[in-house]
């Protein structure tokens, strides 16, 4: 099922807004819909098979961080923290939106970086695929479980500490 333009456009404004060091705001976003497929499957195909589940989604894109600063052109260390905080932006507005927003590591990057043709200064984070969720009976069965099983997190404590490394937030 196709995503609406106007759904697309307020995923990408609420990245636009995510806070960034120096306000550099590095994220660049490569976005390939199903209004082109011929361009669609040539993103698809950077993907590794473990992702080919993504190849149902009506929206794939290639989200990258310039490495740099503009101003001054030093080494900016904070770029990929910067643009994991604008796609948990788009995250968001995707669920909001009642979509589905799935972020990959799982993909052939030399070959992205030729896909996509990536400049030098730009480093490929993830690629990241948006729809709409699909049906329990339509997924391939490999992927039920993971799609439909209750979501698991460390504990509190395990993540958070009172003064020092170890002593876990209760
Ligand atoms: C940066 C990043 C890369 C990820 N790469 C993949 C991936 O390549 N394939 C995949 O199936 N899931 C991938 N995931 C999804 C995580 O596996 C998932 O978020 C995690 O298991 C927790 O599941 P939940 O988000 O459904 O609670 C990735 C998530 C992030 C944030």
């Amino acid at each position: 099922m196709p995503v609406e333009r106007s759904k697309l456009l307020s995923m990408i404004e609420a990245a636009r807004w995510a806070p960034s060091s120096k306000n550099e705001q590095p994220w660049r976003y490569i976005i390939f819909t199903n209004d082109n497929p011929e361009k669609l499957m040539e993103a698809q195909s950077v993907l590794l098979e473990s992702n080919a589940y993504a190849k149902r989604a009506p929206i794939l894109i290639c989200a990258i961080a310039k490495k740099n600063y503009s101003e001054g052109g030093k080494y900016n260390r904070l770029h990929f923290h910067d643009l994991g905080a604008a796609n948990e932006n788009m995250f968001l507005e995707a669920f909001n939106q009642g979509l589905i927003m799935h972020e990959m590591g799982g993909f052939d990057v030399q070959k992205a970086i030729k896909v996509f043709n990536i400049p030098e200064d730009f480093e490929i984070g993830v690629m990241i695929a948006i729809g709409y969720q699909d049906k329990y009976t339509v997924l391939p069965e490999r992927f039920r479980e993971k799609a439909f099983s209750p979501r698991e997190r460390r504990k509190l404590s395990e993540i958070a500490y009172v003064e020092e490394i170890g002593k876990g937030l209760e």
